[in-house]
């Protein structure tokens, strides 16, 4: 018989041991919470993300002041309006809802957590597109950046201290930093979606704000069989001035998040996103899974891949998990 020498089993033997030869951890205040505020006094569930809702104004300034009290580090803000139109004229109204949540939200929580919000208009837009559109019926990427800086003023004038830049226009991060900096708005962050790819894994989502695409985002969202350009995305907005830079989706898209997470001179976030959440509370739910087990998982090893912070559907719920156990 063979007596190994080398026996790495040695440090898994017991929990005081694993737990000091532990590689990541994770803590509250590298989670991020989207959030879905609608118009109207009631919240309504959305059926594919379960435990997940549309707010009202209310419910997402009490839900917002719960994320700050669980210790969580940030909540991102999307706005589902009654109305749209060709260029999303709902976006840049102060009285649009997203702009509303965000004022009523950052009065709510002050600096207990950051007030994030998308900057994108396809909550916004009849067509579903993130952007305008030109006449033959393509995204017009220039004309977009001008809607994006307009959003931009009034996301930050809402009290917005982080935009998320998910439209994946060309020039958008420079375009919208140089806006900001033109109004006084130079302590307003951007975070980049860098790396967001035409994904599958975003359908609940879809529902989750209404969405009226056909179609889809393939001539601006990145080819999910392309590795070595979400890298380059990322480099061109740290150029353009990034505060932070995202991977989007986070599970399927590990070795972007760690070939970015190497060469990036900023944070790197990731998105573990809706249909990701769909699936595993779906197999949970059915018992084919554990569900707390399979959503520590899955979010350690988005950390450990090389997010320095996540944004997730179960910030709260985590949070809440990792606290009890100190
Ligand atoms: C665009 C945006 C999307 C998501 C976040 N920002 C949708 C898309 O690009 O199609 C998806 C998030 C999720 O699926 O959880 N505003």
């Amino acid at each position: 018989m063979i007596s190994p020498v080398i026996r790495p089993r040695r440090m898994r033997s017991t929990p005081a041991l694993r737990r000091l030869a532990s590689e990541t951890r994770l803590h509250p205040a590298e989670l991020v919470l989207p959030m879905f505020v609608r118009e109207g006094r009631e919240s309504v569930k959305i059926t594919s993300m379960p435990g997940v809702v549309q707010h009202s104004i209310d419910s997402a300034r009490r839900a917002a002041a719960e994320a700050a009290a669980a210790g969580v580090g940030g909540v991102m803000l999307f706005g589902v309006p009654d109305v749209r139109d060709a260029i999303g004229s709902g976006a840049t109204d102060p009285m649009g809802i997203l702009n509303l949540a965000t004022r009523a939200i950052a009065d709510e929580v002050g600096d207990a957590l950051v007030v994030q919000t998308d900057l994108c208009l396809d909550e916004f837009t009849d067509h579903g597109h993130c952007g305008v559109l030109a006449l033959d019926g393509s995204v017009d990427n220039d004309a977009t950046l001008e809607r994006y800086n307009e959003m931009a003023l009034i996301q930050a004038a809402s009290g917005s201290r982080l935009l998320g830049l998910s439209g994946m226009m060309d020039g958008q991060v420079a375009s919208v930093r140089a806006a900001l900096d033109g109004s006084g708005f130079q302590d307003t962050a951007v975070l980049a979606y860098s790396a967001k790819y035409a994904s599958a894994f975003y359908g609940p989502f879809r529902e989750a704000v209404q969405s009226t695409l056909t179609g889809d985002r393939r001539s601006y969202q990145l080819d999910p069989a392309n590795r070595r350009e979400g890298v380059r995305e990322a480099l061109l907005d740290i150029e353009q001035g990034a505060d932070v830079v995202m991977v989007k989706p986070a599970g399927s898209y590990l070795d972007v998040l760690a070939d970015v997470a190497a060469v990036s001179a900023v944070p790197v976030w990731a998105y573990q996103v809706s249909g990701e959440y769909a699936m595993i509370e779906a197999a949970a739910a059915q018992g084919w899974i554990d569900r707390r087990r399979s959503i520590e998982e899955s979010v350690l090893s988005i950390r450990r891949a090389g997010a320095d912070a996540v944004l997730t559907y179960w910030a709260v719920e985590l949070a809440a998990w990792l606290t009890e156990g100190n």
